[in-house]
């Protein structure tokens, strides 16, 4: 696998999950494949998990690891082309990039949707110029569109808890004061579609997801009604996606807060959501907290399936 950017990067999924099984029994088994081997992690955005996941990935595999902050401690960057570059950002990406490239084998890239142009977010034009102009194989670790290294260990929790060959996944908008990318809903969605899962999305009219990742999925615009018998529920705030409300908070309505109440009337589902979560914005206390929360041992994952994803593009080096 030279780059992984989305679901088919990775190949045969059940391959892929056979294999995030047999690492999660000992992690440390390919400690030799990464040795005088490095990582870079760029961040043009904040993390927690995928930080600390990532890294760990990277050490389980015996790489050494160099993660740079672009927004603390690097050179403010032009990432447009054709500007004059008179302003605040004295390097242009064009330059660092390949620069970058020098001092590592592998690029890990966290860039967030701006909410500036829609086409650009969609067409990811700054993992893509890393792809590009780095002379390295890139992974996202969060792009403007999607989220794949989190659906990935979203997919291995599932199939760690499923109680049934094919349960009722859904995934459901909530409210958040500010308007949040769709990578992580898109993701999720293009992940569980490759699935033979039950797939439900639900959120308020005028937060459709782009169709390309709805799918197959079934959209059901009454959460009480989505919920009913669900064996996950996965919760998710996303800002607009539609063309003359792209980025925009459109509904900030607290019925849509994962609650007690919408929990009864699934089938005793485990509650699942990526994290950092805003309480009792998202889900109350009382979920976020019940035993059926299987939140934690998501993160956990995390360091799974970024073992596997480093495994396969060191393999992809020799
Ligand atoms: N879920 C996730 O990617 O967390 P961070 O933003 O903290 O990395």
């Amino acid at each position: 696998m030279k780059n992984f950017t989305c679901v088919q990067d990775l190949g045969d999924i059940q391959s892929a999950l056979k294999e995030a099984f047999e690492i999660k029994k000992d992690r440390f088994q390919y400690a030799e494949l990464g040795k005088n081997k490095t990582l870079m992690m760029i961040f043009f955005n904040s993390s927690l998990r995928t930080r600390l996941s990532t890294q760990k990935a990277a050490l389980n595999l015996g790489m050494n690891v160099i993660v740079l902050d672009i927004a603390q401690g690097a050179w403010k960057l032009e990432t447009e082309r054709g500007v004059i570059m008179d302003g605040d950002k004295p390097e242009h990406l064009l330059e660092a990039i390949p620069v970058m490239g020098c001092y590592c084998d592998i690029i890990g890239v966290r860039s967030f949707a701006r909410f500036e142009n829609r086409d650009d977010d969609y067409n990811e034009v700054i993992i893509n110029q890393f792809i590009q102009h780095s002379g390295r194989p890139v992974f996202s670790m969060e792009a403007a569109t999607r989220h794949p290294l989190q659906s990935f260990a979203d997919l291995i929790t599932i199939e760690e808890y499923k109680k049934t060959a094919r349960p009722k996944v859904v995934m459901t908008w909530a409210p958040h004061p500010r308007p949040l990318p769709q990578a992580v809903p898109n993701s999720f969605a293009e992940w569980m579609n490759v699935t033979d899962y039950e797939f439900v999305i639900t959120h308020p009219e005028g937060y459709e997801l782009a169709p390309e990742f709805v799918g197959n999925a079934r959209v059901e615009y009454d959460q009480m009604e989505a919920f009913k018998d669900a064996d996950f529920i996965y919760a998710k705030s996303w800002g607009s996606y539609a063309a003359d409300t792209y980025g925009q908070v459109l509904s900030k309505d607290r019925n849509w807060t994962v609650g007690e109440k919408q929990m009864a009337v699934t089938n005793n589902a485990y509650f699942m959501h990526c994290l950092p979560v805003r309480r009792n914005m998202i889900v109350a206390d009382e979920v976020i907290e019940s035993p059926q929360s299987i939140v934690i041992q998501e993160a956990a994952n995390r360091e799974i399936s970024a073992t596997v994803v480093l495994k396969k593009m060191l393999e992809s080096l020799k």
